[in-house]
């Protein structure tokens, strides 16, 4: 993962303590968006927002034009946090499949 985009991993600091982070899977033809989370004590101050755009500036850089992640349907606040920042819902153009190792 590293090799193909060594800034895989991003992460926040506030004031030189770990904050958040936020993975960028990017494998030659596709991004997907892992693992936003901020410590409880640093949310609502737009750390998560910072990461986000960190995490684009980056995908831009290598002419990405589109990435994708996953929330849950029953989480609408994270929903919510997503829509404002511009990303848009399946079903289209993708198909969403899962399957369980239980
Ligand atoms: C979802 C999550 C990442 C958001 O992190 P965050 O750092 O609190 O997000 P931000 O601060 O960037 O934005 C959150 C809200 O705080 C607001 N905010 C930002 N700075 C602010 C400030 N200084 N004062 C008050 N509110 C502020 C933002 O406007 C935003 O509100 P909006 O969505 O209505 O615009 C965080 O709640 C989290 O870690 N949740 C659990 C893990 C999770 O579900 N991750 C998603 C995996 S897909």
């Amino acid at each position: 993962m590293t090799g193909i985009n060594p800034w895989a991993v991003l992460v926040a600091e506030v004031r030189g303590e770990f904050a958040g982070n936020v993975f960028v899977l990017y494998c030659g033809w596709e991004a997907d968006l892992y693992r936003l989370a901020v410590l409880e004590r640093f949310r609502k101050l737009g750390v998560a927002t910072k990461l986000l755009e960190a995490a684009e500036t980056k995908l831009r850089e290598i002419g990405v034009l589109e990435y994708a992640l996953f929330a849950e349907v029953e989480n609408q606040s994270l929903i919510d946090f997503y829509l404002k920042r511009g990303f848009n819902r399946v079903p289209k153009p993708y198909s969403i499949m899962w399957k369980s190792l239980r």
